[in-house]
């Protein structure tokens, strides 16, 4: 007893164990009251809400001798997420230690240096607010770099006259520019304008008051970061679900960031897998690295030089790149040829005369098949063997926007006899395989197809995103809203004739939410997708209330049109020709229909993986797809899904009676992914092959509630082994096994893959394009249910 009473204080005495010390404590404020804070101590600086943390940061953990950053991040997620550093590329070891004196100085001293300091007046202390601003008197983290600028802004930081710099040191921003190697500016914000701060609900202000949105904007429950990566690209990223998600980026094409390859080398990516460098034929790695590329045989002479076709590729940091506007090929190869430093030049096709030589160097060069046409030509010397892999330009317009088609109109009523148009395949297959004289012969037809598209003014395009009109611009083209050609569920369509001469669909929105500013940023971004099959849009009009898009008019008018005849106006178009009820539309051979497909499945593949995840169509349907000269299929109002609400979506859907093309999980509460979209382009598939609609049967409406389409068209494709029965009777006759049984059999198999009803079980719309290419192999689907909707 007495024992034990007398050993009390010496228990008392013993220092606590290090594994106590390591768990130190949680502070809200550090001041010279406070013993000095090592890095070992685990100490950290919590923020009122213990949103954020400050502290020491180790880099490697896991490494003998930790080396450590004192930083601020987020309290709470793994793995960490620095969002700023007092000395990112100064690291300190554990013998470091930061200390307040009583005079109001901060120091970071390490191996008896002073790393970082900051002075204040006496009494001041170190805490973080609840936004992750760490203060220090009249100091703060959000306006003040560490020793090196931060590569972070966080909600209700000011941007105003800060600069971000990555990680790395190569890129920069500077609330307006992003920058490579302090002068090479490769993006400038919408309306070169500077970048003010961003709020907790996702948007970022502009200094003229105009603003970006967020994928997720509106939701104000989610952290979100403005962040400069080591990849040059600007990204906002919201954390929901245990992890960051990017919700915007300034470069949706990460090849077009300057400096991610070096001299010589094109940069190459595919979307989500990030970029890598390659050297053109005729080229090497250079032995130094830094993904820079080297002749592999000089130039010996000029005048026998060859040129090489690449095709897609850009270079965009020559010296001194005017368009020469030459009178063809031959002037701008001769031009080159003269100029003792050009490189190679850029021409296009286009009837233009567009011509850029690249003068003294290649630098940041992409390769970039999603809409530019555009080929580069790169001078080797005579003796390379090396040929250009850089192909595709002529398969990508052939496969799905040929040249002048010409399609049969459909017999009488009662005539069986239809002419077989395979021939027309024959000829395109033809074509295909005659070797050289195909380029001449293509070049022929292409800058005839580009001089269409001339007519329709696509070289008008103002380079820096849609134009905004005025109401009375507007009204002028339509002469008052005169002449509709359709209406849909997002408004009326009508045609009109810019003052350029320009043909074009008006197309005036009906319930559309949100402000101008809001509205601005979301044309903005349906704005930046380009793809050949993409109707292009070319401006609005926010005024008074109004709500107007100004889109490309596509002369054929919508697919339905071609494809259900005997629908005497079930649905009217929403972009395309009015419904003259004598009008009589010649029919889609297999060929044609095809390319439709692969064309439309290719532009959703754009939309999903090269733009963002987020941009959905949610309103695939034969109405929706336009078909241009020569049927080259683009779709229409994509994008205008943002602006709407999902029980509008369902319940505009159902008023349109297009509920056939919904996938099941649009009426359960279920998230919409991207699969929504390639079920209803699995419905279409099955449409462009049937020719009726999936909720029709031979001209008569389905009423019987246990009819499902898909499910009776694989019966008879796969169990029955009756493909004909589901082919289109139009063109039935047509339907030749030999020649098109792989064509039909593909789309009909990759519909059914389309369609399954579990959104999981369905390809990726990347997937689908490659299905029905036939560069992947197919296999067996599965049959097409409905019985997902009766789960719950
Ligand atoms: C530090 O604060 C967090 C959040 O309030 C709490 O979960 C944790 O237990 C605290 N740690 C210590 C050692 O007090
Ligand atoms: C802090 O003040 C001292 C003298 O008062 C000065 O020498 C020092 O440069 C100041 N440090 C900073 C970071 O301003
Ligand atoms: C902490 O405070 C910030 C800023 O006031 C707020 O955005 C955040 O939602 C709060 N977090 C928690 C967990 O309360
Ligand atoms: C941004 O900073 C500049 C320079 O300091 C200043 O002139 C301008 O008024 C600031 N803009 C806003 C909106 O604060
Ligand atoms: C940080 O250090 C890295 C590696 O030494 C260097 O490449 C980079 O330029 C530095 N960053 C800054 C902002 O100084
Ligand atoms: C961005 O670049 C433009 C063009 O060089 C320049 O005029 C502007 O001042 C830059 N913006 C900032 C914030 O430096
Ligand atoms: C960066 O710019 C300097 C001159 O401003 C130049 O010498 C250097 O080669 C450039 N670096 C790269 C990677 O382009
Ligand atoms: C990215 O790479 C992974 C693995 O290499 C591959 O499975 C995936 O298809 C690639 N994604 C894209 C979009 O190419
Ligand atoms: C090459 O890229 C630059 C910059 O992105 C662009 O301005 C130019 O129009 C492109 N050239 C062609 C032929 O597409
Ligand atoms: C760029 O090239 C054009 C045509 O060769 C020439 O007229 C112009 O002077 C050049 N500009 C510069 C700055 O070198
Ligand atoms: C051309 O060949 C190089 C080297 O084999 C390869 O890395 C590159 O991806 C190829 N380019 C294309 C467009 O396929
Ligand atoms: C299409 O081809 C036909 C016959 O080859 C020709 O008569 C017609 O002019 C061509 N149309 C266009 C737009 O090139």
């Amino acid at each position: 007893m007495s024992l034990s009473l007398l050993l009390l204080p010496l228990l008392l005495a013993i220092p606590p164990p290090p594994s106590a010390l390591a768990q130190a404590a949680n502070i809200s404020s550090f001041s010279s009251s406070d013993p000095p804070w090592l890095p070992g101590q685990g100490q950290i600086l919590l923020s009122p809400n213990a949103t954020f943390a400050a502290g020491f940061q180790p880099l490697h953990p896991n490494a003998s001798s930790a080396q450590y950053t004192f930083s601020v991040w987020y309290y709470g997620i793994s793995p960490v997420t620095v969002v700023w550093s007092a000395n990112p590329n100064s690291t300190v070891d554990a013998s470091a230690s930061l200390v307040v004196t009583p005079g109001g100085q901060l120091f970071l001293n390490s191996s008896g240096a002073v790393r970082w300091a900051r002075n204040a007046t006496a009494a001041a202390a170190l805490s973080l607010g609840d936004n992750g601003n760490l203060m220090f008197g009249a100091w703060e983290s959000f306006s003040s770099p560490g020793i090196s600028p931060g590569d972070t802004f966080l909600p209700s930081q000011n941007m105003n006259e800060t600069t971000l710099v990555s990680k790395n040191g190569r890129f920069s921003f500077d609330s307006e520019n992003l920058t490579f190697n302090g002068t090479e500016i490769y993006w400038t914000s919408p309306g070169k304008n500077k970048f003010l701060n961003m709020d907790d609900s996702g948007k970022i202000s502009q200094e003229n008051g105009q603003s970006i949105l967020s994928a997720d904007f509106g939701d104000k429950s989610v952290l979100r970061r403005l962040t400069l990566a080591d990849d040059g690209n600007l990204r906002l990223f919201s954390y929901s679900q245990g992890e960051w998600t990017m919700v915007w980026q300034a470069m949706p094409e990460l090849c077009q960031i300057h400096g991610l390859c070096g001299r010589n080398s094109i940069c190459m990516g595919d979307g989500a897998n990030g970029t890598y460098c390659v050297c053109p034929p005729g080229f090497r790695s250079s032995v130094d690295g830094n993904y820079e590329c080297e002749r592999k045989v000089p130039v010996a002479s000029r005048q026998k030089a060859k040129f090489l076709r690449l095709d897609f590729v850009n270079f965009t940091g020559g010296l001194n790149q005017t368009n020469l506007q030459v009178a063809n090929f031959s002037d701008c190869r001769a031009k080159c040829l003269a100029d003792q430093t050009c490189e190679g030049f850029m021409f296009n096709y286009d009837g233009t005369g567009f011509c850029v030589l690249q003068l003294e160097r290649l630098l940041y060069g992409y390769w970039s098949p999603g809409a530019t046409a555009n080929a580069m030509f790169l001078m080797v010397d005579q003796s390379e063997t090396d040929t250009t892999n850089f192909t595709g330009l002529t398969s990508v317009l052939e496969t799905t926007c040929p040249v002048n088609v010409t399609l049969p109109f459909p017999p009488d009523e009662s005539s069986t006899t239809t002419r077989n148009i395979a021939i027309i395949c024959t000829l395109f297959a033809a074509e295909l395989i005659s070797g050289m004289a195909f380029f001449w012969a293509f070049l022929k037809k292409y800058i005839k197809y580009r001089n269409m598209a001339q007519t329709l003014g696509l070289e008008l395009l103002p380079a820096g995103g849609p134009k905004r009109f005025t109401l009375a611009e507007i009204k002028a083209a339509t002469k008052g809203f005169l002449d509709p050609i359709g209406r849909g569920g997002f408004g009326d369509v009508y045609k009109g004739e810019l003052s350029d001469k320009r043909v074009v669909a008006v197309k005036c929105l009906k319930n559309v939410a949100g402000g101008d500013a809001e509205f601005w940023a979301e044309v903005t971004i349906i704005a930046r997708m380009h793809h050949l099959n993409l109707v292009r849009l070319w401006g609005f009009c926010a005024e008074k209330g109004q709500r107007i898009l100004v889109y490309e008019y596509v002369p054929n008018g919508s697919l339905d049109k071609f494809l259900f005849r005997s629908s005497r106006a079930t649905d009217q178009s929403e972009t395309g020709e009015a419904a003259a009820a004598t009008d009589q539309k010649p029919m889609l051979d297999w060929g044609v229909r095809y390319r439709i497909a692969l064309g439309v499945a290719r532009a959703i593949a754009y939309l999903h993986e090269e733009c963002l995840e987020w941009v959905l169509h949610c309103d695939i349907k034969p109405e929706n797809i336009l078909l241009g000269d020569d049927f080259c299929p683009k779709i229409s109002d994509f994008g205008l899904a943002k602006l709407r609400k999902k029980e509008d979506m369902v319940s505009m859907s159902r008023i349109r009676g297009t509920r056939g093309y919904m996938a099941p999980e649009w009426v359960k509460t279920d998230q919409i992914t991207p699969k929504a979209d390639v079920y209803s382009f699995g419905m279409v598939l099955l449409e462009i092959v049937s020719g009726v609609r999936n909720f029709e049967m031979q001209g008569s409406r389905i009423e019987s509630e246990d009819w499902y389409f898909p499910g009776w068209a694989f019966d008879k494709a796969f169990k029955e082994m009756k493909v004909e029965d589901i082919l289109d009777r139009q063109i039935k006759h047509a339907y030749d096994d030999k020649i098109h049984f792989k064509l039909v059999d593909r789309m009909v198999k990759t519909a059914m893959w389309c369609l399954q009803d579990r959104p999981e079980l369905r390809p990726s719309m990347g997937k689908v394009a490659k299905m029905l290419e036939g560069t992947v192999e197919i296999m067996e689907p599965r049959k097409p249910t409905i019985f997902y909707l009766g789960d719950e």
